[in-house]
């Protein structure tokens, strides 16, 4: 069974419309959509925004589902200049960059027996990077940082640029990674570019969530489609 989260409705209808032997399971307060794509089993869910709710919907996904890989589809400010609206990054690696024990002597990001930075499997990386060529699209690949934090701001901006080295941003992917971690599951993420993190992101968020999350979507089932079922 494979995985996929999004953290809002818009990032996950592109989905569902395209499953066949659609079920829905209601689990806590949130539904999960099992369903079935190119032979591939799959379960879809979104998660609501922000860290602890993705971590929660991983959970589920793992516990109840049994999950054998994981996908994340969504959407992203850009903080890598080169980056623009509607294009699509993967992470290579993700940091929590609103954690802060540095009172104790740990770097930011940093949380004891769990690390700072989550490296995504490679393997779903080298499909990424297959599928992109295939159907002729750029995909970008970095560092995309997580936090409990909508950034519009320019400062701020800045300063996640410079702490954590980070292409862009949004808030649940690192989550869903420290999940992952945990329980040893493959996990790839991957946004679309909804915003720049600026003065104008809450203005462009609303205007190309829905274009840039579907994008997300296509390509992410574009992938589900080369995935190995045999686990
Ligand atoms: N997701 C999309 N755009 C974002 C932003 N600017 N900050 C955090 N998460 C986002």
């Amino acid at each position: 069974m494979i995985g996929i989260i999004g953290a809002m409705t818009e990032e996950v209808s592109p989905l569902l419309i395209r499953l066949t032997n659609l079920q829905t399971h209601t689990i806590g307060n949130n539904k999960y959509h099992t369903g079935r794509y190119e032979g591939r089993e799959v379960v879809v869910a979104y998660s609501r925004i922000g860290k602890v709710n993705a971590a929660v919907t991983a959970t589920v996904m793992q516990q109840h589902f049994h999950i054998d890989k994981l996908l994340f589809s969504g959407v992203a400010g850009a903080i890598n200049k080169s980056l623009k609206i509607g294009d699509l990054i993967y992470a290579e690696k993700l940091v929590q960059h609103d954690v802060d024990i540095t009172a104790f002597g740990h770097p930011l990001g940093f949380i004891p027996e769990t690390g700072d930075f989550f490296a995504t499997d490679p393997a779903l990386n080298t499909i990424a990077e297959e599928t992109a060529r295939e159907l002729c699209v750029k995909l970008g690949k970095g560092v995309i940082a997580t936090g409990d934090q909508f950034i519009a701001d320019p400062d701020h901006k800045d300063w996640v640029q410079k702490r954590f080295k980070a292409d862009a941003v949004e808030m649940e992917g690192a989550a869903v990674a420290c999940v992952c971690q945990t329980f040893q599951i493959p996990y790839f993420v991957l946004r679309a570019i909804s915003d720049q993190a600026d003065m104008d992101a809450g203005f462009n968020f609303d205007e190309f969530l829905v274009s840039s999350a579907r994008l997300s979507a296509d390509f992410i089932l574009r992938m589900v489609a080369k995935l190995d079922t045999a686990k």
